[in-house]
């Protein structure tokens, strides 16, 4: 399997903080906020990364990571020229991916799970993990039926829809690529995830997983700060660098 660190946006919820660094590089306690999802992706055996990054921030990512030896890894970089959607990896990552499986995950997501047997075991579809959270509006957000089947996906929903968000971790087969080349950008001008994952679940081909453990969103000034205190007491043990 390949991983994809998606490392781009423009962070402009944390500005000023990030009209001089790349989001994912502040600091979330004492480790860069990239380390969080790499180390997801390394537990889980994976070793050839791909890291999209915004064009102004390359040089900083390439300073701090280098070509991945250091994390027994190999790293690709792709620059995302703006941040068109994060369906958008997947053609960016296209020659990356080749004909394998990808696990995909967000620079600014902090996961407390291990997710190494859901990686390892996956073969084919599409694997998504979901979060009960008070603010679904931020997020995709999954309804269930009574058998707690995934019925359907929508992004950002102006009426309440489910307590379920979509985090940022997304694992699909290499039809992925084909599915996100054929996509029309949505009304706010992205290439959305949501319509990858409803593209499986309309196949019967999505898995919608819990996430069990606590998930942080990094992306504003208040859950970056909970990111922070949670990494200080509870993530430190469960790093591998
Ligand atoms: P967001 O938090 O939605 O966007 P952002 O990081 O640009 O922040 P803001 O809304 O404050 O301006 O993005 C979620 C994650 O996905 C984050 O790690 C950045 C990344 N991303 C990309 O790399 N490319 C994209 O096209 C988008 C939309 C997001």
């Amino acid at each position: 399997m390949r991983g994809i660190i998606l490392s781009g946006g423009s962070g402009t919820r944390l500005s000023p903080l990030t009209k001089i660094t790349s989001k994912q590089l502040l600091p979330v306690y004492n480790k860069p906020m990239i380390y969080y999802p790499l180390n997801i992706l390394v537990k889980a055996g994976i070793k050839e990364i791909l890291i999209i990054v915004a064009p102004e921030r390359a040089g900083d990512y390439l300073r701090l990571l280098g070509n991945g030896k250091d994390f027994g890894c190999k790293f690709t970089y792709e620059i995302q020229d703006k941040p068109s959607g994060l369906a958008e990896a997947f053609i960016i990552g296209e020659n990356f991916i080749d004909n394998e499986n990808v696990a995909m995950i967000l620079g600014d997501n902090i996961f407390e799970d291990d997710f190494s047997e859901d990686l390892k075991s996956f073969k084919g579809g599409a694997k998504i993990f979901a979060k009960k959270v008070s603010d679904p509006e931020r997020f995709g957000v999954v309804k269930f039926n009574e058998k707690m089947m995934a019925e359907k996906i929508v992004e950002k929903p102006k009426k309440y829809l489910s307590d379920y968000a979509v985090t940022g971790l997304y694992v699909y087969d290499s039809r992925v690529i084909e599915i996100a080349k054929n996509m029309k950008p949505s009304d706010r001008g992205e290439l959305e995830i949501t319509d990858v994952n409803n593209w499986y679940l309309e196949k019967n081909e999505l898995e919608v997983a819990m996430v069990n453990g606590e998930w942080f969103d990094a992306g504003t000034f208040d859950s970056l700060l909970r990111a922070q205190n949670f990494a200080k007491e509870k993530m430190a043990d469960k790093m591998l660098f």
